[in-house]
């Protein structure tokens, strides 16, 4: 092999290696590709030929003809009688200088991020068969291009279900279905930009995800503070906004539900700016000892978008969330979402749409609230036992508590001593949007994902590591 080639070579021994040790073929076309999209084999370089390339690597010939010619017809390398294989010139593919993917997460002895419901809980029964039953019943055109306001099956089955559950007043027309609730706000960030109201008000403390998926769809957040009701409607109406992200039934992250009286405050503020509230209903199924607090959209459906997913009460990986649209929006969001995407794949929607039907979302929401109860009653014992003089707040419902922290406290020194020891407890600091709100140090505890005696296990860490 010429001397240019030496470092090809030793880039693709270890794929060549795995070769020999019996996954043919794969994991050399895997490594090509991988030089070339990350630019470490640029257009225009010539390639050995596969005899030459084949005996230096210790391979078959024909594993690296395999290779070569699968790359060929994806349109990386190109093939020519006399002068060899090359790397194409417009591959479109220019090495990314964005940072890549974010590592793995950590493994943390304890962790209590807030967001997650108990994977362990998914019902993978429940789902296989709904997915069964719906690839049996689905004809065939619905494996098409689906409708970009989703799959009416399940808008039909979602419009009783929000209706029943969250007294939201919606029929199927008014649903679009999404990827999460993320997409239902991209969307509806997306739309609002486009129509020249790009300011968005969002609650401080809130979710920083969100504040950075929002502004990348095209609006301006601006932080309004929120204290233990909930936004501050009277700071809000200072600003300029025509539109404000709430979390009404459970402010994130503080745990609070918004007062009535805040809530007709905030309708009316929406009815004089001719405004906008975007209702992120996020895990309102999770209550415990407090009655239902109906969906701010059934107050006022034209003032106000709705937007919920399956990520705390299935699972995030379904990437399955709804949007109800006032009718003055749905036509520019569902047009939005066709040229997002084309529409959401209308498999698991058919399933997710067969488990409301046959009443399995119910049950799974009946087992799983008495388990986070359960859970949630551990972690309040324990933390009553081993941290009296600690507050936790907004405990009625969700899948986390704030644990209030004695005032001075730094909560991002605390943070940084827990992690120090596996235990993963983000600090209230950590949600600020520099508007102000709440002004008291906390650490914010998921506790649906880890059993009872984990729990007692981490607030004993907790208490050993802050007492
Ligand atoms: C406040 C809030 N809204 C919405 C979501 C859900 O987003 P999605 O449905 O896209 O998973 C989360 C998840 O972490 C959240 O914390």
């Amino acid at each position: 092999m010429a001397e240019e080639w030496t470092t090809l070579r030793e880039m693709l021994l270890p794929a060549a290696e795995e070769t020999a040790r019996g996954r043919h073929g794969r994991s050399l076309e895997a490594a090509l590709r991988g030089a070339i999209r990350g630019g470490q084999l640029p257009a225009g370089t010539r390639l050995p030929s596969s005899r030459d390339l084949a005996g230096q690597l210790g391979v078959a010939r024909g594993t690296v003809t395999a290779a070569y010619g699968q790359l060929v017809a994806e349109g990386y390398l190109t093939s020519r009688r006399g002068s060899g294989t090359r790397v194409a010139d417009d591959l479109g593919c220019t090495p990314s200088t964005e940072p890549g993917p974010a590592p793995p997460t950590a493994r943390w002895r304890y962790d209590l991020r807030p967001g997650l419901p108990a994977l362990s809980a998914f019902p993978r029964a429940e789902w296989l068969a709904a997915s069964r039953a719906a690839l049996a019943r689905l004809p065939d055109e619905a494996l098409g291009y689906p409708d970009p306001a989703g799959l009416q099956e399940l808008r039909t089955e979602l419009a009783g279900y929000l209706g029943r559950v969250r007294a939201v007043t919606v029929t199927a027309d008014d649903i679009v279905i999404t990827h999460g609730a993320a997409e239902g706000l991209a969307l509806l960030g997306a739309v609002l930009a486009a129509r020249g109201r790009r300011d968005l008000a969002v609650e401080d403390p809130g979710h920083q995800g969100q504040l950075e998926l929002l502004t990348a769809s095209g609006v301006r957040p601006c932080p309004v503070p929120a204290d233990c009701d909930g936004i501050r409607v009277d700071l809000l109406a200072a600003t300029e906004c025509r539109a404000a992200l709430i979390t009404a039934a459970h402010q994130f992250p503080l745990g609070t539900a918004l007062p009535p009286q805040r809530r007709h405050a905030l309708l009316a503020w929406a009815r004089e700016r001719d405004g906008l509230v975007i209702e992120d209903d996020y895990d309102a199924e999770h209550r415990y000892d407090r009655p239902a607090l109906r969906a701010m959209q059934a107050m006022d459906p034209i003032r106000v978008a709705y937007v919920g997913s399956v990520s705390k009460t299935l699972a995030p990986a379904l990437r399955l969330g709804w949007l109800v649209a006032p009718p003055w929006l749905r036509a520019d969001l569902v047009r939005r979402k066709r040229l997002t995407d084309l529409g959401c794949s209308p498999l698991p929607q058919a399933a997710f749409a067969g488990l409301l039907r046959s009443g399995g979302y119910d049950r799974h929401l009946r087992r799983t609230r008495l388990l986070y109860r359960r859970r949630r009653d551990a972690l309040l014992a324990a933390l009553a036992e081993r941290l009296p003089a600690w507050q936790p707040i907004g405990i009625a419902a969700g899948l986390h508590v704030l644990l209030r922290l004695p005032d001075g406290m730094d909560d991002s020194v605390v943070h940084q001593g827990l992690a120090a020891r596996g235990v993963y407890a983000p600090a209230l600091s950590e949600y600020a949007r520099g508007a102000g709100g709440p002004g008291y140090p906390g650490l914010v505890l998921g506790y649906a994902a880890l059993s009872a005696d984990r729990l007692r296990a981490a607030v004993a860490e907790i208490a050993e590591t802050l007492t």
